[in-house]
């Protein structure tokens, strides 16, 4: 597995950031059209799940979010995007503290998941300024959580995502 995870990072560090989005969610080789639906589409990510909880509300500010990023033992972590919460904790081995994503945890790191970039300064919750492609990209994560996170609650403070409030 681990290894596995390392052959697959090394030939990635190769290619370009939309493939590298695009490979998160569909793993099958390019194939010519007409092919296509003959194909099964197969990600290297988790599968979706069947027994996710009832979506919760409960608000949070960016601050209280904090408290979620993994680093005290036994809390619970949290990743937020687009202002909604996923409870990730049973994926700690991917968003503890030190771990691939660990960038993304006790946050809403929005704009860095639209993208592509785990650098910090990118894992902020305003991604206004975000174009189309990196755009979908972000709704692509948003409904990849949706389908695997349970949601326990949303952002209250969110970002000036709409610009007639400027
Ligand atoms: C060098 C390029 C990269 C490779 C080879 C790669 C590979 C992978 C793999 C194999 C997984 C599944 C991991 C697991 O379930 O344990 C994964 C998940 C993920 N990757 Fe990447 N990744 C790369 C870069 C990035 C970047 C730049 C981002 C920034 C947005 C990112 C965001 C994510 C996220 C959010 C997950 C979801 C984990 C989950 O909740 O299941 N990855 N990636
Ligand atoms: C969108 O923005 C990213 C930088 O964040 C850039 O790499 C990409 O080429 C842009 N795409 C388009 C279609 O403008």
């Amino acid at each position: 597995m681990v290894l596995q995870t390392l052959v697959t990072y090394g030939l990635a560090l190769a290619i370009p950031a939309l493939y590298l989005a695009y490979r998160h969610f569909y793993n099958s080789p390019p194939v010519p059209a007409q092919r296509r639906e003959e194909r099964p589409v197969k990600s290297i990510m988790q599968a979706p799940r069947e027994d996710l909880a009832p979506p919760k509300d409960d608000p949070y500010t960016l601050e209280e979010l904090k408290e979620y990023d993994g680093s005290k033992p036994g809390s619970k972590i949290y990743v937020a995007i687009k202002g909604t919460i996923f409870d990730v904790t049973h994926k700690a081995d991917v968003y503890g503290p030190g771990r691939s994503y660990s960038i993304f945890a006790g946050k809403d790191g929005s704009k860095g998941l639209g993208m592509s970039s785990l650098k910090p300064e990118h894992a902020v919750a305003d991604y206004s300024d975000l174009n189309e492609s990196d755009m979908k990209v972000l709704n692509d994560w948003h409904s990849f959580f949706s389908k695997r996170y349970n949601i326990v609650g949303k952002v209250v403070d969110p970002p000036a995502t709409d610009s007639s409030s400027l």
